[in-house]
């Protein structure tokens, strides 16, 4: 119950035993169809460009980073998130020039200072970040900021990561020009082969650029010729890989993406009542907060690190601390995927308890989550 890998439903981990066949095999060119109509599904996409990027979510950003960022675009990005950060030295290394978005730390991209950048600087492509793993907060108008962005002319990559499959994504409706995730969040599949779906606005840009993309190995004009009509060989895809996606995809089409979203909410919803029984508020503002990822505030006088320990040592749960600016200050505990299970959050709460009390801690009458 980290901030992923979340747990692999057994499912999945069955279809990761069988046998390998070619990646130009007949049976895995229909095994590929099936998974990009299934992202396309859990996506709420009719883009035809929709594949699953080999390597991790970092794989996916760059992919959609490094193609639709020429040399001399700028790039709009909250520096000084986590992920920003990541993207924007992405952005950098594919010669774009990073444009600063101010955003105080716990909070979501605020849409006047977002609206105010437009205003002062010529802007090509915006990064947001849907779902942000290391806060546990929600940007709650990715739709909003996009039509900003496209009134401008301006391309929109969402990093959907920590959102894909558990949390509401609406690429069509948002209308965003590219959208990646992973599979090891809310997915539950083992990391390795990651969602990526582009418009056919964002396509043309990448199709139309001066320059070829700085990555062979990620240039989405050259991984159509796999993953489009041709099916002709680029690289060896991760075949094992991509039948633990498909069949974590055919268990999320059989759960209905709908019920899967109400079932993230409605077990993060136990959990954090849960904590605040036991006096715990959380870090995201109200209404805020991720349901995939739940961060929790340290207690004063609680060692953070202790009760990860306990915690893992003592009931094989494993949650994470903050990161950055939030290092001691938080525990991240994921409820995706598999992971989003009332099992697990009653089994938690019971050994936070027990990890709170090794620590000394006295439970207060419970807040309300600031
Ligand atoms: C929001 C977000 N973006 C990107 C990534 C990078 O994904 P990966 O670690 O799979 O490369 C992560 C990983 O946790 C993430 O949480």
């Amino acid at each position: 119950m980290g901030p992923g890998p979340s747990d692999v439903n057994p499912r999945v981990l069955r279809s990761m035993s069988t046998p390998l066949v070619g990646h130009l095999d007949p049976s895995f060119v229909e095994i590929m169809d099936e998974v990009q109509e299934l992202l396309r599904y859990v996506f709420q996409t009719d883009n035809q460009w929709t594949l699953p990027v080999s390597g991790t979510g970092s794989a996916a950003m760059e992919a959609c980073i490094g193609n639709l960022v020429e040399p001399g675009d700028s790039v709009l990005l909250r520096t000084e998130g986590y992920w920003g950060d990541r993207m924007a030295e992405m952005a950098r290394r594919a010669g774009g020039t990073v444009v600063s978005l101010p955003t105080a730390a716990n909070d979501p991209v605020g849409m006047a200072e977002y609206e105010r950048a437009f205003a002062e600087a010529e802007i090509d492509v915006v990064g947001i970040c849907h779902a942000d793993t290391t806060t546990g907060i929600r940007q709650p108008n990715v739709g909003e900021m996009t039509d900003v962005a496209h009134d401008h002319g301006a391309y929109v990559i969402a990093d959907c990561v920590t959102s894909l499959g558990g949390v509401p994504v609406h690429v069509d409706d948002w209308g965003v020009d590219a959208a990646y995730s992973a599979a090891q969040k809310c997915l539950s599949a083992p990391p390795g082969a990651s969602p990526l779906t582009i418009s056919d606005r964002g396509m043309a840009k990448v199709l139309d650029r001066d320059e070829d993309v700085r990555s062979w190995y990620l240039d989405l004009s050259l991984l159509e010729g796999y993953w489009g009509d041709e099916r002709a060989y680029h690289h060896t895809a991760p075949i094992t890989n991509t039948y633990a996606l498909r069949e974590a995809l055919r268990v999320a089409a059989e759960e209905g993406i709908e019920a899967r979203w109400d079932r993230h909410a409605r077990v993060s919803e136990r959990l954090v009542e849960g904590l605040a029984d036991l006096g715990l508020s959380m870090n995201p503002p109200e209404g805020l907060a991720l349901p995939s990822l739940n961060a929790v505030r340290v207690p004063d006088g609680v060692d953070d690190g202790a009760v990860i320990d306990h915690l893992r040592e003592a009931y094989d749960i494993e949650v994470a601390a903050g990161l950055g600016g939030l290092s001691g200050e938080i525990w991240r505990i994921g409820t995706m995927g598999y992971s989003a299970r009332d099992k697990n959050v009653a089994y938690l709460l019971d050994a936070m308890a027990d990890a709170l009390a090794a620590e000394g801690y006295e439970q207060t009458t419970a807040t309300t989550p600031a």
